[in-house]
């Protein structure tokens, strides 16, 4: 899961001079250990992140003893649940005291791009949404800088809009990459490279060169440079050799956060290296954020409805972490030639092209005029759906012009187009949550952000229709729930989506920004497309912090 907001008018101030690696998580309660076994396995709260994100009420040697002693009493050195329990309420308290509450002091309530959008219902809907950034402000208690031993969340200077407390410059600053979430026991994941766009964008929109000087050395070359030297693979395709990217996490452990899910999961195989091999993948498909789909299955289970242990995602390369790339090298080109620096330039223009001719030699396929995912093991292509399949056409990333136009033909014959909600996530129903039938808004953006930058008017239609039915979905079911959700189903009258390891959930950061984003490019042609629906079901609009912050 990922979600991409960052206050970066907050950020610039930012010092990110001093970068250490730091070792993996050692914690011995929060990422390994018999404490985090043993409670784990008793099952004691809905969602194994419950414990991982308590706080400690004593020093962690202390607790550490505790736990020792206790099972030194116990048969087998396990602890009976009831003391298990009696010892949680002695040295944990309940998650969600490391924030506190915070506005975003450049917030407006009446932002231009209200006044372009047409339809009345959608225009106050639209005031409503954008009204929601300032319930959705954290900052991290100065307790937890403090006290840092005692909590699982990692202290961070400035405030964050959520879902997306992942997401600060300054854990990059202590990374080198920008890690999957806000707690120790995402280290070593990181999230898809999408730092060089925002601080692109940025630019654009301030045409700040002090910030873009300061962040493009230290900070975005830093995290190219982890994408190219960890999670790079060279692949020799008719005698030359293609260096293209995947996700890669090394860490052989059950995730703390999903910690019996993966423990179960692992019990049917028979080989102990099978476990780390499948723990490693399933860390990497949270790292792709696709956490999970049959997209990472192995070749032949992806029809055939296996289970999650058949995931295997370090063994493809997918289309749409190299068209990032790819967007990223060209970004990192544009912004070193504002700064006057035209060698660096050069490089990262004969790296982007590189990238071009690795992604043209293993994933285009000229027949169905689309990209697919390259499996590792079987040297082939997943010629399955994907809206991932049209990234390139989202990166500009190809090298005929036609290419980009063969990809709407592609994807009208994809069967895709069919559904009234949306464009699903896959056409295979696994039961995991990104694929069919949920559809989840950065694949609607990054579909419509495409095909709206290709010359041809049926390209531009499409993407207007996409759009349309987008914002007709959002706006149905927040006209029933009085809520945005972080994904919706692609059938039915605006209902939100289901499947996976946890509850859907409501907020919701990229939900929000999409619709408004859609609002603000199409808002003088977009309707509401219905009577409005009367509310019967009235969920709670925000659900606590401690839910939406992973
Ligand atoms: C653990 O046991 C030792 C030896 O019996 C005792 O001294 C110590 O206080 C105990 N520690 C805790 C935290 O219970
Ligand atoms: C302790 O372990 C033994 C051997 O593994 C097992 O037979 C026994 O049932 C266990 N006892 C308890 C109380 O779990
Ligand atoms: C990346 O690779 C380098 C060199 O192999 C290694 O030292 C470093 O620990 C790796 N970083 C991560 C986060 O895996
Ligand atoms: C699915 O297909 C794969 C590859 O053909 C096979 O190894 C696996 O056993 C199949 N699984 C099921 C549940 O049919
Ligand atoms: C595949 O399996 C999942 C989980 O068991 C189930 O929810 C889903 O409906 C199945 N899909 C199909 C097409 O049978």
């Amino acid at each position: 899961m990922q979600k991409l907001m960052v206050c970066f008018s907050l950020v610039a101030l930012l010092a990110c001079a001093v970068t250490v690696f730091p070792p993996p998580c050692e914690s011995e309660i929060y990422c390994t250990g018999p404490i985090l076994h043993q409670v784990q396995k008793a099952k004691l709260f809905d969602d194994d992140k419950y414990f991982v994100d308590m706080k400690l009420r004593a020093a962690p040697d202390i607790v550490l003893l505790a736990f020792h002693n206790l099972s030194n009493e116990s048969p087998n050195m396990t602890v009976p649940v009831a003391q298990l329990q009696e010892f949680l309420s002695t040295y944990f308290e309940k998650p969600g005291t490391e924030f506190e509450t915070w506005t975003p002091p450049d917030w407006h309530d009446k932002p231009k791009f209200l006044g372009g959008i047409a339809d009345q219902e959608l225009r106050d809907w639209a005031e409503k949404i954008h009204s929601l950034w300032k319930s959705l402000g954290r900052k991290v208690r100065a307790d937890v800088q403090d006290h840092s031993e005692l909590y699982s969340q990692i202290y961070t200077p400035h405030p964050v809009v959520v879902p997306g407390g992942h997401f600060f410059l300054s854990l990059f600053c202590r990374y080198g990459f920008v890690p999957n979430g806000g707690r120790i026991y995402y280290e070593r994941r990181s999230q898809p490279p999408f730092l060089s766009l925002m601080v692109e964008s940025y630019y654009q929109a301030t045409k700040d060169k002090e910030f873009l000087r300061w962040y493009l050395g230290l900070t975005l070359e830093k995290e190219y440079r982890f994408w190219m030297q960890n999670r790079s693979v060279s692949v020799k395709v008719n005698g030359a050799e293609r260096v293209l990217n995947r996700y890669y996490v090394q860490v052989g452990l059950p995730r703390p956060e999903s910690y019996t899910d993966d423990l179960e999961l692992a019990e049917g195989l028979t080989d102990g290296n099978d476990n780390e091999q499948l723990w490693m993948d399933l860390k990497a498909g949270a790292e792709s954020g696709w956490d999970f789909s049959s997209r990472w299955y192995k070749e032949g289970n992806i029809r055939n409805n296996t289970t999650l242990t058949a995931t295997r995602t370090s063994q493809i390369l997918p289309t749409d972490l190299n068209a990032l790339l790819c967007r990223n090298e060209k970004a990192l080109a544009s912004l070193h030639r504002i700064m006057g620096d035209g060698d660096s330039a050069t490089l990262y223009d004969k790296a982007a092209a590189r990238r071009l001719e690795a992604i043209e030699a293993l994933l285009w396929d000229a027949e169905s005029g689309a990209w697919f995912d390259y499996n590792l093991m079987t040297h082939s292509k997943h010629f399955e759906f994907y809206p991932s399949n049209l990234a390139p056409v989202w990166a500009q990333c190809y090298s005929q012009p036609e290419m980009g136009e063969q990809a709407v033909q592609y994807l009208k014959g994809s069967g895709a187009l069919q559904f009234p909600n949306g464009v699903p996530t896959s056409l295979r129903e696994s039961g995991q949550q990104w694929d069919y039938p949920n559809a989840w808004p950065p694949l609607q953006h990054m579909l419509i952000e495409g095909l709206s930058k290709l010359p041809s008017e049926e390209a531009k239609q499409l993407a207007f229709d996409l759009a349309q039915r987008w914002i007709k979905t959002n706006w149905l079911a927040y006209m029933k729930y009085e809520a945005m959700f972080e994904k919706y189903d692609v059938n039915g009258d605006g209902k939100p989506g289901a499947g996976g390891e946890y509850e859907v959930q409501l907020g919701f950061g990229w939900t929000n920004g999409v619709a408004l984003q859609l609002l603000d490019q199409y808002g003088a042609t977009l309707t509401s497309g219905s009577r409005a629906v009367s509310s019967g079901l009235l969920l709670p609009l925000f659900i606590s912090a401690t839910l939406m912050l992973q």
